[in-house]
């Protein structure tokens, strides 16, 4: 045997051990890497015994003093010495930063909230070098940036010459891995058995004398007509600057329509697209925009066309939008600044709840694709949050307008004084907008920052989700979880429940419109009595209808069959939406607009001119938009802001249990007496005491959010001064749109879950109106015309035409087994995603290891 063939021998044979041993040594060092990394960042942080020691404050004071005026009086004159000096002045302030973690005893006194900027404001000389880009940077590394919005983000004074560079921007290291792994699969045990929900929607009759061949072939033509207005739009989209948003947003509407030829040229420009990361001159990603339009345009294309492309740009794209999940509490940053050098940040403040599920289908539908976990891992995180949250809302199952996903709670100086900070593991110390100190301890649940809630989609895509994610998944994420004590349908009812007994109503309208029923929103003033541990809720709502609102009926429809314990009245109440919702677009000749309406309570609801004029000239139109005020409520009581604060945080805390007591009163005028007391409607958890919950409307709420007094009525008093031709029912419009996707949606929806032809009909005496609306509005020369929105920006049509309306109206007008509710889910933004598995997800993702 030669020498060679005794080392390739040797060499055989060890093979498999070397690979072995290789894999083990990366493996350790990773996570003695990562050991020293938790370990840095203890040491920064503020579970180890810290120095207080003024001396040392006196002294680095003194230090970064000398410095600056080394600085000042000598610049830039030896770049290496002035590296020093600003490396000195890094220490300087580090070491300041660990002295100064002890409060000094003299702490102000103020409001509880704000008693950690008052306690900065006592260190404000030294708690000022935060303002220094570099020693930022180094102390951001540890403590993470807490905003309310990006628009106070006092970063980005800086980040123009602070831009790192693309070698660098190109990869991105997390900071705050997600601790455990959830394998999408545990939630299906098998996929064959799964399939007992197929023929859901099957219809039963289809009139086949009934043709819609014609208007098919009308929303075609809009779509080419659309289309070439917009081609200039597309194909001179600068790479550099945006993604192709708009085009991606089209794609599976151009498959569907089987425009092949558009469509293959779309992939084949989406082909060229690098996702990996943003073009330079996208600043900020808006990653719900992002996730919706572009994700869920790449992943239902490569569900319907199989193009290998699209799906591998889905994945760059998804790896890339992980990064903004990199925060403390693993919730997203919606608004990511990827490239800011200062990346360590808590999600904003300011948010909404609806923003955090509108990424959850697209990324469980993408890890079914690849096999790779981590894109559910992210979105399973945010639903065990909801899901969590839902239990400490004030009324159950609706989230108000606006949430704080940083889940932040800020420690006053009293608890920081005794300690708190050092004993509990969630509390983080952070840096807030004006470059100070504070403490977060951080909820497992988004606490509530509003008390006003709107059926728009700010909310509404939220029960929406937990259809979708059911039938996408053929099984139940919220259900049968430890960590999720709850189900999808028990989620669903309870904000579904909440909003027919109080955002329904019937507005008064002339009689040709008939009989409607629209949605309003809906302001409240909880007031909580800890002595008698109630809960008294003001209810007043706002009769103003939101277009959005229409896609209710679409999500009741769909929810019938998916969750039909309600399923009689949940689908009477989709219809009635949707129906209403009809009528008033073909009155305002296929346009839909936000319109403020007087309600009918009691008697008669239709409207009477004369009776409105009355009322307006005898002053009851005055409003009184802060109606929670003294007389206006029922059998409550009025507390200021503080206290109010302060009983909203004891409730947070304490977790009570829960009875309810219903008084929905129609908005009548109810007197205390007649409420009815019948408690113990939902009894959460016995085991505590019991909060009991009460809802009152408050009196004359029809009057609350309008004004108009006889100054508004015209000279002839017949009808508005101001805007003569709007109709004296409706007390005000605002946002007319023709493109929007709504209505169709319902109507779609209502049709695929009913077979019922009247919706189908309705749909085409929709799209006639619309089309003829568009002829009259924007036409050209020549008896031309233009697909058009009243108001449009700078994007020209909207991109929501192409995605949404007109893809709900040609499948409308399809036969119902085309594109069918059995085997596609649609997205907020109608991409449809396949329900069936394409490949098993048995490959798990090393991500985390
Ligand atoms: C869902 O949860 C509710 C309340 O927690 C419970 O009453 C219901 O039985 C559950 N449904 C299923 C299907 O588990
Ligand atoms: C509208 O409702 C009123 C009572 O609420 C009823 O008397 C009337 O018949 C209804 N009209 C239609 C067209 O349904
Ligand atoms: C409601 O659901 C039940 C089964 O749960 C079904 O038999 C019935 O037909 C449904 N009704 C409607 C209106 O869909
Ligand atoms: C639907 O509308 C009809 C007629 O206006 C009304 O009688 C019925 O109560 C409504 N149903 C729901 C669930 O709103």
């Amino acid at each position: 045997m030669s020498l060679a063939k005794l080392v390739v021998a040797t060499f055989r044979r060890l093979r498999s051990v070397l690979v072995l041993a290789v894999t083990i040594s990366t493996l350790f060092y990773y996570s003695f890497q990562n050991e020293i990394d938790i370990l840095n960042s203890y040491a920064e942080n503020e579970y180890l015994p810290s120095i207080n020691n003024e001396h040392l404050e006196h002294a680095t004071a003194q230090t970064s003093e000398l410095m600056s005026n080394l600085i000042s009086v000598n610049p830039g004159a030896n770049p290496a010495a002035v590296q020093a000096v600003q490396a000195a002045q890094v220490q300087a302030a580090q070491a300041h930063a660990q002295a100064q973690a002890q409060p000094p005893v003299q702490d102000k006194k103020g409001p509880p909230a704000d008693a950690n900027r008052d306690h900065s404001d006592t260190q404000a000389s030294l708690d000022g070098k935060l303002s220094d880009p570099a020693v930022f940077k180094e102390k951001n590394k540890y403590f993470p940036l807490l905003l309310q919005s990006p628009a106070h983000d006092p970063t980005n004074q800086w980040t123009q010459e602070e831009t790192p560079s693309m070698k660098e921007l190109a990869v991105h290291k997390e900071k705050y891995p997600l601790m455990y792994e959830l394998s999408l699969s545990s939630f299906y045990a098998d996929d064959t058995v799964q399939e007992s929900t197929k023929g859901l929607f099957a219809l039963v009759s289809s009139d086949p004398k009934v043709s819609y061949k014609e208007d098919r072939n009308d929303v075609r033509k809009l779509l080419v007509k659309s289309w070439d207005q917009q081609r200039l739009h597309f194909l001179s989209m600068n790479m550099e600057k945006m993604w192709p948003i708009g085009l991606v947003d089209a794609l599976d509407t151009l498959y569907i329509m089987e425009e092949t030829t558009l469509f293959q040229n779309a992939v084949e420009r989406i082909a060229e697209t690098d996702f990996k990361i943003p073009p330079v001159g996208m600043t900020n990603v808006n990653v719900v925009d992002v996730s919706t339009r572009i994700l869920g345009g790449l992943i239902s294309a490569y569900d319907l066309s199989q193009e290998k492309v699209l799906l591998t740009k889905a994945r760059e794209l998804a790896d890339f939008l992980l990064r903004a999940f990199d925060t403390p509490n693993r919730i997203p940053l919606l608004n990511y600044a990827w490239k800011s050098p200062y990346k360590n940040r808590f999600p904003y403040m300011e948010a909404n709840i609806a923003d955090f599920t509108k990424v959850a289908l697209e990324f469980t539908r993408l890890t079914k694709l690849t096999g790779a976990n981590k894109y559910f891992d992210a979105v399973y995180h945010i639903l065990v949050m909801i899901a969590k949250s839902t239990q400490q809302l004030n009324i159950e199952g609706l989230f108000p307008d606006s949430i704080d996903a940083s889940t932040c709670q800020l420690l006053t100086s009293d608890a920081i004084h005794k300690g708190a900070h050092q004993r509990n593991s969630r509390i983080m110390k952070s840096i807030d907008e004006n470059f100070k100190f504070v403490h977060c301890h951080q909820l497992d649940y988004f606490p509530e920052t509003s008390s006003s809630y709107k059926l728009d989609d700010k909310l509404l895509p939220l029960y929406d989700l937990y259809l979708q994610l059911y039938s996408l998944l053929k099984a139940d994420v919220f259900g049968n979880s430890e960590t999720i004590p709850t189900n999808s349908s028990h989620l669903y009812h309870q904000g579904i429940n909440q909003i027919s007994r109080l955002f329904t109503f019937q507005p008064k309208v002339p009689a040709e419109l008939g009989n409607l029923t629209l949605l309003a929103d809906l302001d409240t003033n909880p007031i909580f009595s800890p002595s008698t541990n109630e809960l008294n809720i003001n209810l007043r709502r706002d009769f103003k209808f939101h277009p959005e609102s229409c896609a209710l009926g679409a999500t009741l429809a769909y929810g019938s069959k998916l969750f039909p314990e309600n399923n009689v009245t949940d689908l009477a109440l989709a219809g009635n939406v949707t129906e209403s919702c009809f009528k008033l677009a073909m009155y305002m000749k296929g346009t839909l607009a936000e319109v403020s309406l007087d309600p009918c309570i009691g008697g008669n609801c239709v409207f009477d001119a004369a009776a409105k004029l009355d009322d307006i000239m005898s002053g009851k139109y005055i409003g009184f938009a802060n109606g929670f005020s003294s007389g206006a409520t029922i059998g409550a009581v009025k507390l200021d802001t503080p206290a109010e604060k302060k009983i909203k945080r004891s409730l947070m805390n304490k977790k009570p249990s829960i009875k309810e007591a219903i008084n929905v009163a129609g908005g009548g005028d109810v007197d205390d007496e007649d409420i009815p007391k019948d408690v113990a409607k939902d009894e959460i958890d016995g085991s505590e005491k019991t909060t009991i919950k009460t809802y009152h409307f408050i009196k004359d709420e029809q009057f609350t959010n309008v004004y108009h007094t006889s100054n508004s009525i015209n000279n002839d008093k017949n009808g508005w001064k101001y805007d003569e031709k709007r109709p004296l029912w409706i007390n005000g419009l605002s946002h007319q749109q023709l493109t929007s996707p709504d209505l169709i949606k319902a109507i779609f929806f209502m049709y695929r879950t009913t077979g019922d032809e009247k919706w189908r009909v309705m749909g085409k005496q929709l799209k006639d109106e619309m089309i003829r609306t568009m002829e009259q509005t924007f036409q050209g020369a020549k008896g031309s015309w233009k697909v058009s929105e009243f108001e449009q920006n700078s994007d020209g049509i909207p991109s929501h035409w192409f995605s949404q309306t007109l893809k709900y109206f040609y499948l409308l007008f399809s036969d119902a087994s085309e594109y069918s509710l059995d085997e596609y889910v649609f997205t907020e933004s109608a991409h449809i995603l396949k329900r069936r598995i394409i490949k098993p997800a048995a490959v798990h993702d090393r991500q985390h290891l």
